[in-house]
């Protein structure tokens, strides 16, 4: 048997940052992305997997070449998750290829986990409980349990492994917002995002921390209802309002996180004067010193023609919102 599955990375607007279950990944608060596709570059992970009859282990294949190593044991934990919710026994090979520019700061756990979890519930006839993949992709990377859909999605916490997963709140056509990735470092992240988020949860004050969860379900309402109204301007000030708090969160954290770079800083000013140009224009971040600027279509050109003169921008992705996991008839060799 053989099933392949593609799919995409997640900009989190209300962002998951912390567990309260590492091993299960019940996060302390839900959270809200946009699903990406992108527009100058394939934001593509694809994952085939073939049963191996008889085998005793599986085997992973990345770009041709066989891992024994840290990938291997990562995707083997994700697959022995998922033999166990679902019965299934077989050993598998996995195949995969990734599309995302080199050094785009988009790590892919999302888009890979996501991808792992269609392709193995296409092996197990699952595909049509979107639930199910939901979790099995949340197993796999907290963020992934989102890019099994498509459009806006938010991940409810919940108190459980059951009862975390991700729902769409709109699909992919409802509204055209873009989102303009400017690309500042290709250095890998100096504190990991688990890394960061346990300690965040564990040393920033708690005073802080509690109305950093707690805010998460009035920012969820507050973008839920400016993407329902198609209101860029709601949008982007939640959003905005969003990423200081996680940022103030991260400063808080013993020791401190501190994602930025004097080019992040540079690219969040030349927003701000965008905006007082009239370009509906917001920035945020995730871990790390990459800004992603929320705008619409038609200002795209004008904020990529500025931001790409701050010094220190390598590169710039031009997104917009994606489908989400689903399998594919073609496989990879
Ligand atoms: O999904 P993970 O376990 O790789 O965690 C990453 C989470 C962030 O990207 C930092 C935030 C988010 O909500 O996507």
């Amino acid at each position: 048997m053989i099933k392949t599955a593609l799919s995409h990375p997640n900009k989190a607007l209300v962002i998951y940052w912390g567990n309260e279950d590492d091993t299960l990944r019940i996060p302390t608060r839900s959270s809200l992305s946009i699903t990406l596709q992108g527009i100058n570059h394939p934001l593509d992970y694809t994952i085939t997997l073939r049963t191996i009859r008889s085998a005793e282990r599986d085997r992973v294949f990345i770009n041709g070449t066989e891992d024994k190593g840290e990938i291997f044991t990562h995707f083997v934990r994700h697959l022995d998750i998922m033999r166990a919710y679902t019965g299934f026994q077989e050993k598998v090979e996995v195949i995969t290829r990734k599309t995302f520019p080199i050094g785009s700061g988009l790590a892919g756990s999302a888009a890979s986990a996501s991808a792992m979890a269609e392709a193995f519930a296409g092996l197990v006839g699952k595909t049509a409980d979107r639930k199910l993949v939901s979790v099995m992709a949340r197993r796999g990377s907290g963020s992934a349990s989102r890019s099994v859909f498509g459009g806006s999605v938010v991940w409810q916490k919940g108190n459980s492994d059951d009862s975390s997963y991700a729902k769409q709140l709109f699909d992919e056509n409802h509204w055209d917002i873009r989102n303009v990735i400017a690309v500042v470092s290709s250095d890998p992240k100096k504190v990991s995002s688990v890394d960061g988020m346990t300690l965040s949860k564990k040393t920033c004050p708690v005073s802080l921390y509690s109305v950093f969860t707690s805010a998460s379900s009035e920012h969820i309402e507050q973008m839920r209802s400016a993407m329902a109204a198609r209101d860029i301007v709601k949008l982007g000030v939640g959003y905005e309002k969003e990423n200081d708090l996680f940022r103030q969160v991260c400063l808080k954290t013993t020791p401190q996180l501190d994602y930025w770079s004097k080019a992040t800083h540079d690219i969040f000013c030349k927003v701000n004067s965008l905006r007082n140009d009239g370009v509906p224009a917001y920035a945020g971040t995730d871990a790390g010193p990459n800004v992603h600027i929320l705008t619409l279509p038609s200002h795209v050109e004008r904020v990529t023609r500025v931001v790409s003169e701050v010094e220190g921008v390598m590169e710039i992705i031009h997104c917009r919102i994606g489908e989400g996991s689903h399998l594919l008839e073609q496989h990879l060799a």
